[in-house]
């Protein structure tokens, strides 16, 4: 297995950054995850463009350009040779003495990973659904950023992990904001809810191709917060992200959720939403 690191790709073992690398003092860092499929990677415009809209957030200079980075990238995953995997990018602000303040020249740190990954157990879960739990969402209040401060998100995961769930979804009050690394999703009346983008949750893109494809399909879509009760008595729900394009959600903290005939188990507009996701990627 093979790692980038700052223009060099090398063994992952011998893989490593300074231990004054801001990213691990100080999360001051990005990161994006990327869906590599028969050895394309999906997507890889709205991933650069989030990332670069993050690094501009933060004030984080990085001077390498699209062309040559999408490169680099490939390079890596064909040096790594999956042909099903995630690419994962990082990048922080540098190595630097200790300081909260920014370093006054300090290049970014640039690392990037692949892991083999089987996106087919994601077409599996389609028949049976997953479960959630709920949390509260004790996350800073810029999540919008895709940092690499992912405390809050790591507990929550953990604690849905130790309750048999797959994902935990993070309250605010009443309001179900995202999963701990998804995006959350419920149908009512046959129209497709999620919390709109702001602050508050993480853009993401997988979020962003349902809502498009599902648009394009006639289906009516709203961005809008929604409740826990509005979720317990949801006709279907899902999730989305990245490493999950669409995963039906058939319990929420142990309360089965469904119509009639679908009490527990993945709904028609999950399944119909499932088929046109995988049709675009597969
Ligand atoms: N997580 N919300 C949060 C908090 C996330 O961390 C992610 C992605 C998403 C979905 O975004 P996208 O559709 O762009 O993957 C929503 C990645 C996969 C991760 O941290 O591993």
């Amino acid at each position: 297995q093979l790692a980038y690191v700052n223009g060099r790709i090398l063994p992952l073992a011998d893989a490593s950054l300074h231990v004054e690398d801001r990213g691990t003092q100080f999360a001051d860092a990005v990161y994006e995850v990327c869906a590599v499929m028969n050895g394309r990677i999906l997507d890889w415009g709205p991933h650069l463009v989030r990332l670069r809209r993050n690094l501009a957030e933060l004030g984080i200079i990085w001077s390498m350009a699209d062309g040559p980075f999408g490169l680099q990238a490939r390079r890596l995953i064909a040096a790594n040779g999956h042909k099903d995997c995630l690419l994962y990018i990082q990048i922080s602000r540098g190595v630097a003495r200790r300081d909260h303040a920014f370093p006054d020249a300090a290049p970014a740190s640039v690392v990037m990973t692949v892991r083999r990954f089987d996106f087919g157990q994601r077409v599996r879960q389609l028949g049976s659904g997953i479960k959630v739990i709920t949390r509260p969402d004790n996350r800073w209040g810029r999540v919008d950023i895709k940092t690499t401060g992912l405390l809050g998100n790591v507990l929550a995961k953990q604690a849905a992990r130790e309750a048999g769930a797959f994902e935990a979804w993070l309250l605010a009050g009443e309001t179900v904001r995202e999963g701990s690394s998804t995006n959350a999703w419920i149908v009512k009346d046959g129209r497709i809810i999620t919390h709109p983008t702001g602050t508050s949750i993480l853009p993401g893109i997988a979020r962003d191709s349902l809502i498009r494809l599902a648009t394009a399909a006639q289906m009516v879509v709203e961005e809008r917060p929604f409740t826990l009760a509005e979720a317990r008595d949801a006709d279907e729900a899902f999730l989305t992200s990245t490493t999950a394009p669409i995963l039906p959600v058939v319990a929420v903290d142990e309360h089965r959720i469904g119509k009639e005939g679908f009490r527990g188990k993945p709904g028609p507009v999950t399944a119909r939403l499932a088929e046109l996701v995988w049709a675009e990627v597969a």
